[in-house]
C-alpha cells in the first residue's frame, strides 16, 4: 500500500482554519481510494511559534521538512506583530532551497459561479498560470547602502539563469500538449532588455522543437489588460517569479475569487518535497471569524494527490468541489452564509 508522509504546515491567520478542511477532505478521498494511506505531520510554525521562540520557524526547518513527500502549506504572516518579509521569508526560503522552480496556478471558472468579468463564463474563464518560483526577481540579492542618510540607496539584483528559465519553458510546452496547446510567454522585454530578451531568446530557440503548441509573448502591461478582456485567448501562461505573482491574483480574481485559487510549488523532479499553499495569504482581517473560504486550500490538496501520482483521488476531489459549487453552496467571499466548516462539510458530504 502506498504510505505518503505529509507535513502540514498551517500558518497563521485563516491558514489553519482552511488548512483542517483541506485534511478532512483529503483524508477522506484517500479513504474512499482504499489503498492509499496518508501520514500527517502538523508544524506548529508561524508567528505563535515566533511568539515562543523568536523565529517563526525552527532554525533547521529545511531539514525538518526535508523527508516528506509532500507539504501542504496554509498561509503565512500576520503584520500587525511581525513585518511580512520577515514572516514569509521562510516561504520563499522553501522554494527556493527545494527547487520547487515550477508553480502552477489554475485559473478556471467553475460552473455555477460568475467571474467579476461580465459577459465571460466557465468556457472562456479557463487557462493556467505557470510562475518561474525558484529564482528571478526573488533571490534574496542586494543591500541597502548610506542607511537612513539622504544619499541611502538600494540596489535589489534579479538573477535569471538559461537553465532555470528554459526549463520553466519547458514545462510549459509539455503542459500546453496536454491541454489546448497554446504557450504565452509574458515579460517585460521592450524596457528590460537583459534578463527578459534571454527569455525571449529562449522561447525563440525552443518555439522550433515544440512545433504542435501555439507560442506567443506578450508585455507584462499588455498581459494583464488581455486577461481582462480576453480571458479566453489563454491557455498556459509562463511567466518569470514576480510577473507570475501578479498574474495569478488577477487570475484567481477572474475565476471566481481568491477563496478559490490553488497552487503548487513542484519540484519536478522529485528530488525534493514539493508543497501545495491557497494563492491567498492569511487575511488577518477575516481571521478567527470561521469565514474564511477552504476551496483554494481544498483544491491545493488535490493537487498534491496529482502530484503524489494519485489521479482518481485527485479527481474525487476535484468532482465533489465542482458539484458542491454548482449547488450553491458558498461562503460570504461568493455572497453565501456559509462557515468554513460547512464548506468542508458540503465538499464532504459529496465526496464519492
Ligand atoms: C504568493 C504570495 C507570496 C509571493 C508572498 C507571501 C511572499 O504572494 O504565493 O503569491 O509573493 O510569492
Ligand atoms: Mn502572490
Amino acid at each position: 500500500m502506498p504510505t505518503f508522509k505529509i507535513a502540514v504546515y498551517p500558518g497563521d491567520g485563516i491558514g489553519p482554519e482552511v488548512t483542517a478542511e483541506a485534511v478532512r477532505v483529503l483524508t477522506a478521498a484517500a479513504k474512499l481510494e482504499k489503498d492509499l494511506q496518508l501520514e500527517y505531520t502538523e508544524l506548529p510554525w508561524g508567528i505563535e511559534y515566533w511568539k515562543q521562540h523568536g523565529r517563526v520557524v525552527p532554525a533547521d526547518f529545511l531539514h525538518v521538512l526535508r523527508p516528506f513527500d509532500a507539504i501542504l502549506l496554509g498561509a503565512v504572516g500576520w503584520p500587525a506583530l511581525l513585518p511580512d518579509h520577515e514572516t514569509l521569508s521562510p516561504l520563499v526560503q522553501i522554494r527556493q532551497a527545494f527547487d520547487q522552480y515550477a508553480c502552477l496556478r489554475p485559473a478556471k471558472l467553475y460552473r455555477g459561479l460568475k467571474s467579476v468579468l461580465s459577459g465571460k463564463g466557465p468556457d472562456e474563464i479557463d487557462f493556467v498560470v505557470l510562475r518561474e518560483n525558484s529564482e528571478g526577481e526573488y533571490v534574496d540579492n542586494g543591500g541597502r547602502l548610506k542607511r537612513g542618510t539622504p544619499d541611502e540607496f538600494a540596489v535589489q539584483t534579479a538573477v535569471h539563469t538559461r537553465r532555470g528559465v528554459e526549463r520553466i519553458m519547458r514545462y510549459g510546452y509539455e503542459l500546453a500538449r496536454k491541454r489546448r496547446k497554446k504557450l504565452t510567454m509574458v515579460t517585460k522585454s521592450n524596457a528590460q532588455r537583459h534578463a527578459y530578451v534571454l527569455w525571449d531568446d529562449i522561447l525563440a530557440e525552443l518555439a522550433p522543437q515544440y512545433p504542435d503548441v501555439e507560442s506567443e509573448r506578450q508585455h507584462c502591461d499588455a498581459c494583464a489588460m488581455n486577461f481582462v478582456r480576453w480571458p479566453e485567448r489563454f491557455d498556459v501562461v509562463v511567466a518569470s517569479n514576480l510577473f507570475g505573482d501578479l498574474l495569478t491574483d488577477l487570475g484567481g480574481v477572474l475565476a471566481g475569487g481568491l477563496g478559490l485559487a490553488p497552487s503548487t510549488n513542484t519540484n519536478p523532479e522529485r528530488n525534493f518535497p514539493s508543497m501545495f499553499e491557497p494563492v491567498h495569504g492569511s487575511a488577518p482581517d477575516i481571521a478567527g471569524r470561521g469565514i474564511a473560504n477552504p476551496i483554494a486550500a481544498i483544491l491545493s490538496a488535490a493537487m498534491l494527490l496529482d502530484h503524489l501520482n494519485q489521479p482518481a483521488a485527485a479527481k474525487r476531489i476535484r468532482t465533489a468541489v465542482e458539484q458542491t459549487l454548482l449547488s450553491g453552496a458558498a461562503t460570504p467571499d461568493l455572497g453565501g452564509r456559509l462557515t468554513t466548516q460547512q464548506m468542508g462539510e458540503a465538499v464532504l458530504k459529496t465526496l464519492a
